[in-house]
């Protein structure tokens, strides 16, 4: 059975004392997740301690990174390593958000690298894919998305790519407002099961958790997440606010 997942990605936002605050309001709600039910908080890297030691008591609640260098250790000031995290016991990394894309030029080879680097330090990745709005509006999305797959991922076993949780971010509906149709995102989810299945088999690609990401909200969670091949959602903006993200987290089916 794959995981049914609520990510928040806090991106640069929250002061430590914010986020302390954040996590222990959303914990003390108690939801009653099921088995197979988790909930991750991506949180900026000087917050991953203050996070792990919220969530240690729990069981289905975990801190990630959100993003890490693609080079194992070194002279490279400011960056953090895959080894780095598992060191921290961090369990989840995001890899290949499109603002990491966008700002820091970080290329489909760059990130076959970092999820390497994950893999080999026992670190789940959460890699993001997603299409711009020309590319939307020009109908190639299918092949743009299969392209992103296809350059970071095809390389590693299929004992590896059952390992990953994948984000489809359309890069068009992240923090504008502007949600993908449930139509929409069913249809590109059914899409990576597809390519991914080409790749390492119908069996490996059944088990992977496809999440769905762009202004996901308390309003829109419960209709995007029931959709057949969405397993539920890496939340930005809204992952933010204490209300609206344990909404979000009791819409995972
Ligand atoms: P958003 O961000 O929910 O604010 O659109 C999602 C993301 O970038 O992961």
């Amino acid at each position: 059975m794959r995981k049914q997942i609520a990510a928040a990605n806090w991106k640069m936002n929250c002061t430590y004392q914010q986020g302390e605050k954040l996590l222990d309001d959303i914990l003390s709600a108690r939801i009653p997740l099921k088995p197979g039910q988790l909930t991750i908080f991506a949180v900026p890297f000087p917050y991953l301690i203050m996070g792990s030691s919220e969530v240690a008591d729990e069981t289905n609640y975990f801190v990630a990174a959100q993003n890490c260098y693609h080079k194992k250790s070194g002279a490279y000031t400011g960056e953090v390593s895959a080894e780095m995290l598992h060191s921290m016991g961090i369990p989840y990394c995001i890899i290949g958000h499109s603002e990491r894309r966008e700002y820091f030029g970080e290329t489909n080879k760059i990130l076959a690298e970092k999820i390497n680097l994950c893999l080999e330090f026992e670190i789940t990745p959460i890699f993001c894919c997603g299409e711009p709005l020309p590319v939307r509006e020009t109908g190639n999305q299918n092949t743009y998305v299969q392209e992103q797959l296809k350059e970071s991922l095809f390389h590693l076993s299929d004992g590896d790519i059952q390992r990953l949780v994948i984000a489809y971010e359309p890069i068009w509906a992240i923090g504008t407002g502007k949600t993908a149709s449930s139509d929409q995102a069913q249809e590109m989810h059914a899409h990576i099961r597809k390519v991914l299945s080409g790749h390492c088999g119908a069996l490996v690609a059944n088990n992977i958790s496809i999440l769905y990401g762009g202004s996901v909200k308390a309003a829109n969670a419960g209709e995007l997440f029931s959709c057949a091949d969405v397993d539920g959602g890496l939340v930005g903006g809204a992952s933010l606010n204490v209300e609206e993200f344990i909404t979000i987290i009791k819409s995972l089916k």
